[in-house]
């Protein structure tokens, strides 16, 4: 019978925790075995860990009481909401809730809880640099999440909490990639209000979160921020240009115009980049890619990530 300690992982089909899932299972001699928790366990994907030999048990964070028994045995879990499954800030910190009462519930000795800032405690309701979403968010996807950090210090197992940067993933799959210019030329556009921007390959963000249950529990309480570069949006297209071997421009689009482009969540993506702007230093100094080194020696630079990747980045 293994003697491994068990970590309960949600997400593991999506991007986070299958990171995370990945990390423990290229570590055979670790000490850890991943229990892959999927609302759908029939999935391609989940039958896919299966395949790899990974338990594979339900759960859903929309349903409490299955979460209990997602989570009985393990000695870690990891946790993490998809807030764009669903666009409510509300249900997002409904479910993150209730995955922080179901660790202590079983009994677990080590939670990561992948969260963000809670943007409100720099820029109050009343500040009209930021329009009010949802009734009373900033930046909803953000807040939501950094809002049930409370509850987990307070009613989840010992918890340090993992912050993610800006997933360079996102020019593949999220419509962040260079688009054609009016000559031809490709253009990088994002608002960043001539701030740097930091990122990661999403799947180090798991293997970040690997490096913290290695550390144990001597993290319990903090915060790491993790991030692979920090990069200003002309680094980044020189850097794309470079890989794709093609010339792209950087347009840095104001954010009232980025917010106003009506795709779903146009509003929180604007308030988010203007946020990360207004925050200046501080938000890069809360991901630090040295630092998450230490947690990752495999951690992906931008090139590196970009070597690895360009050939998947749509260009219209
Ligand atoms: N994109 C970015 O640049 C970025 C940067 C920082 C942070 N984030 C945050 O990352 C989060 C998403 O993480 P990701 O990128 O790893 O997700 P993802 O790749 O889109 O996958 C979503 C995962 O969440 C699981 N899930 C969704 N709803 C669930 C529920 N009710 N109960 C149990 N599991 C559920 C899914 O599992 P099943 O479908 O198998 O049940 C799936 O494994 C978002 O909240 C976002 O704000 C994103």
């Amino acid at each position: 019978m293994s003697e491994k300690k068990v970590i309960a992982v949600v997400g593991a089909t999506g991007a986070q925790g299958g990171g995370l899932v990945r990390a423990i299972l290229a570590d055979r001699e670790g000490p850890f075995v991943a229990r892959a928790i999927t609302r759908k366990p029939d999935s391609e994907k989940a039958r896919a860990l299966a395949g790899l030999g990974v338990e594979v048990v339900a759960g859903d964070a929309d349903d409490p009481p299955s979460l209990d028994r997602a989570f009985a045995g393990a000695s870690g879990v990891f946790c993490v909401t998809n807030f764009w499954e669903h666009s409510s800030a509300e249900r997002e910190g409904a479910q993150a809730a209730a995955m922080a009462r179901a660790t202590r519930k079983a009994g677990v000795q080590h939670v990561i809880w992948s969260t963000l800032e809670d943007t409100r405690e720099w820029v109050p309701l009343d500040d009209g640099r930021l329009p009010t979403l949802q009734g009373k968010y900033k930046v909803p996807h953000f807040d939501s999440k950094g809002a049930v950090d409370r509850v987990f210090a307070e009613e989840a197992a010992p918890t340090t909490y993992l912050l993610a940067s800006f997933y360079w993933d996102n020019f593949i799959f999220f419509g962040m990639g260079p688009r054609k210019g009016p000559e031809g030329e490709l253009v990088l556009a994002l608002p960043l209000g001539g701030a740097k921007l930091p990122g990661i390959a999403s799947e180090d963000v798991g293997k970040c979160a690997y490096g913290l249950f290695r550390r144990g529990t001597g993290t319990v309480g903090q915060r790491f921020g993790v991030a692979g570069d920090i990069l200003s949006g002309p680094e980044m297209a020189a850097k794309m240009g470079r890989a794709l071997g093609r010339n792209v421009r950087f347009d840095d689009v104001p954010f009232d115009v980025y917010r106003g482009l009506g795709f779903p969540g146009a509003d929180d993506l604007g308030n988010m980049f203007q946020f990360q702007a207004m925050l200046g230093d501080e938000f890069l100094r809360r991901r630090d890619p040295e630092r998450s080194r230490s947690l990752n020696p495999e951690l992906l630079s931008f090139d590196a990530w970009l070597g690895a990747n360009v050939g998947r980045i749509p260009i219209d």
